[in-house]
């Protein structure tokens, strides 16, 4: 067990529906400690940048498309196993396959507009949380 912290996203489909609290208070009520929070808009070319590990992939220009439609919450959460553990609370990336109580389950259109993101490693949030927030920023 290791405290780790994890880059979490709030996507265009999330903000759009209203749902930007709700995600937020179920990070607290699993006890996380929010670090860092900003409101903003990507542009495309940013979108493909935080995404650039899928850059070869089917899906990559329409997700970059998509994460640059409308405004985003980004945010840092840190605690125990914080990285599997919000991806469990996540639930699996097609609302399809999640399961129940899980964020996409609640909250997500289709496997592309999806609520939320999350980090999938220590090396991917290493990436991820200075590409939205400095150290400065990042307030325990
Ligand atoms: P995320 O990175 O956003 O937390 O999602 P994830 O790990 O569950 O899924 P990943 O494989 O990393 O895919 C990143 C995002 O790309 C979109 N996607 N669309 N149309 C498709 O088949 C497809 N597959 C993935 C989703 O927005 C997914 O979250
Ligand atoms: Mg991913």
């Amino acid at each position: 067990m290791s405290v780790e912290r994890s880059l979490v996203l709030a996507k265009p489909d999330a903000v759009k529906k209203k749902v930007v609290g709700k995600i937020i208070a179920r990070f607290e009520d699993e006890g996380f400690k929010l670090l860092g929070l900003k409101k903003l808009k990507l542009t495309k070319e940013q979108a493909g940048q935080f995404y650039i590990v899928h850059k070869d992939r089917p899906f990559y220009d329409e997700l970059c498309e998509f994460m640059s439609s409308g405004p985003i919450v980004a945010m840092v959460w840190e605690g125990e196993n914080a990285i599997a553990r919000i991806r469990e609370i996540m639930g699996a990336t097609n609302p399809e396959e999640a399961a129940e109580g899980t964020l996409r389950k609640l909250y997500a259109s289709n496997i592309g507009e999806n609520a939320v993101h999350g980090s999938d490693s220590v090396e991917s949030a290493n990436y991820e949380i200075p590409f939205f927030f400095s150290e400065l920023e990042l307030i325990g």
